[in-house]
């Protein structure tokens, strides 16, 4: 990133999944950063996707004034508006990118296109002060309700997925698994939170196999469904009784699962910078062991901030700013995509 170069403001819109967020950036710093999240999918036990393209409708107009407002920028400030183009919720991502495509032609500045996962890699390079970036190459692994991915990273827009979730995510495991426990939506926090006072090594649950890099956490949920029918067929408050035993338990599997190919990544690769991503990974268990590993195996390890690692439009932004860097627009022809490789 240069060191001295002309101020840029830009508008960034994020509407992936169901939070609808606003961020402004002044160069690679952030000015705001709003987050409006739809309380509505918690009645349901996960996101109902028609319903959070309906709050998208209803949030976007209100946030990004706000996102202006704390800014203490005018619209016409602006140089250009970044927006979420996929993967997501196809209709989630549609009322991001019309909205950003109308205010671009009317204030007629450029309109830039973001992959949001590279969203969650590139956060890393947000300015801040406490913060040590990190230098290429490094790998990535960005583990949220919607993806589990270990990407090579060898420059900002040089990145090689090397290995992904084939069925579920990581964050979908720990939400079905708080579900199956009885626990409200999302349930990772919740299974983080009675994990504090479990033992992880009181019951276990058998890994899954996946060649290469790649993960698979389908089989844990029937595995953890199994235990939990076998558990009530003995004693009707199994779960009461061993709650924070069961929790920690199945945290320290799916923790587990993520690491060995983490590690595997590391060994082959001979990369040991590690930057992680995505709301899981405000896991307790997830980061202790980050921490043990930059001790003992001199890993270097970047975790961004909270608000920078569940989803958020100043993201979006520290990409459109590298975008906007090198002149990489995007057309008004451009349309949302539900799957979108790095
Ligand atoms: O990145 P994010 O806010 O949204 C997307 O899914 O893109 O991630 C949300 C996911 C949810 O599955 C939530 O249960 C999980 O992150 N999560 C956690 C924790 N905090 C959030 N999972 C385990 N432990 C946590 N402390
Ligand atoms: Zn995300």
């Amino acid at each position: 990133m240069p060191d001295r170069e002309p101020t840029v403001y830009i508008l960034a819109i994020e509407s992936s999944c169901d939070d609808t967020a606003a961020a402004v950036l002044q160069n690679a710093t952030v000015l705001s950063n709003v987050v409006a999240d739809q309380k509505i999918h918690q009645a349901f036990g996960g996101v109902v996707p028609e319903l959070a393209s309906r709050a998208h409708q209803q949030n976007i107009v209100p946030v990004v004034h706000q996102a202006l407002a704390q800014a203490g920028i005018d619209k016409n400030q602006l140089h250009a508006i970044a927006f979420t183009k996929g993967p997501g919720l196809l209709g989630s991502l549609l009322v991001g990118m019309s909205f950003a495509k109308s205010l671009s032609q009317a204030l007629k500045i450029p309109l830039i296109e973001v992959n949001h996962m590279q969203g969650h890699i590139l956060a890393h390079f947000i300015d801040d002060k406490k913060k040590i970036k990190p230098t290429f190459p490094f790998l990535a692994l960005t583990v949220s309700g919607g993806h589990t991915q270990l990407i090579r990273v060898d420059d900002y827009f040089n990145m090689t997925v090397l290995g992904q979730s084939k069925d579920d995510a990581v964050g979908e495991a720990f939400d079905k698994s708080a579900k199956l426990l009885g626990l409200p939506y999302p349930g990772g926090p919740l299974i983080d939170k009675y994990a504090q006072t479990g033992n992880p090594y009181r019951f276990t649950f058998t890994k899954p196999k996946m060649d290469g890099f790649d993960y698979s956490f389908s089989g844990i949920k029937t595995a953890i469904l199994n235990f939990i029918h076998k558990g009530k067929v003995k004693n009707p408050d199994f779960i009461e009784e061993n709650l924070a035993d069961i929790c920690a338990s199945i945290q320290h599997t799916l923790i587990e699962i993520l690491f060995d190919k983490l590690v595997l990544a590391v060994q082959q690769t001979g990369i040991t910078k590690v930057a992680v991503g995505g709301g899981v990974s405000a896991n307790s268990a997830l980061r202790r062991k980050l921490e043990a590993y930059s001790k003992d195996k001199n890993w270097t390890v970047y975790i961004p901030d909270f608000e920078y690692t569940t989803d958020n439009a100043a993201m979006i932004g520290i990409v459109g700013y590298l975008k906007f860097l090198k002149n990489d627009f995007t057309d008004e022809s451009i349309s949302s995509t539900a799957k979108y490789p790095l």
